[in-house]
């Protein structure tokens, strides 16, 4: 079908994070379980708790533009989880997995922050201004949780994994 209007375009673009927020509830809590470090592993559940909330904004977004939550496949998220997948098939030692599992948490939340920019910038564009509102909330959100997995990853015992 093609996208001629604004409105299709931000009604695409809320399809494809609907896909991916509900691809990292899984994402979320697989990697909490396969993460050793008590710490990093919190962060994940932690986080998986605010997707649940991430989800159920966009479907009140959905609701506010009078079309049914639908998800358009979001290939970004599922190459990053594949990516992740195919290292883990490495069987890496788990203290190198822990480390590898906040890089690749940060790689999903950077997908989300450019999705959720961009989605609010259309809302206010397009004078959707309680869309933009919700859409800012998630957006702030997946900010706050990039930082705190940077700062895991800058604060993390290094040490450890050297000779
Ligand atoms: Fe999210
Ligand atoms: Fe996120």
């Amino acid at each position: 079908m093609p996208v001629n209007t604004l409105e299709e375009l931000f009604e695409h673009e809320l399809q494809d994070i609907y896909f991916a927020e509900h691809e990292l509830l899984d994402v979320l809590e697989e990697l909490a379980e396969q993460t050793e470090d008590e710490e990093i592993a919190q962060a994940f559940r932690d986080h998986r708790e605010e997707t649940e909330h991430h989800v159920e904004r966009v479907e009140q977004v959905f609701d506010m533009i009078g079309e049914p939550p639908e998800e358009a496949e979001c290939k970004g998220i599922e190459g990053l989880v594949e990516e992740h997948d195919q290292f883990m098939n490495r069987s890496p030692d788990q203290a190198i997995a822990d480390v590898y599992n906040l890089t690749a948490a940060q790689k999903t939340e950077h997908y989300e922050i450019a999705a959720y920019g961009n989605l609010a910038l259309l809302a206010d564009r397009l004078g959707m201004d309680e869309a933009g509102d919700l859409l800012h909330e998630n957006l702030e959100e997946e900010e706050d949780a990039l930082d705190t997995l940077a700062t895991l990853t800058e604060e993390h015992d290094y040490a450890q994994l050297m000779d």
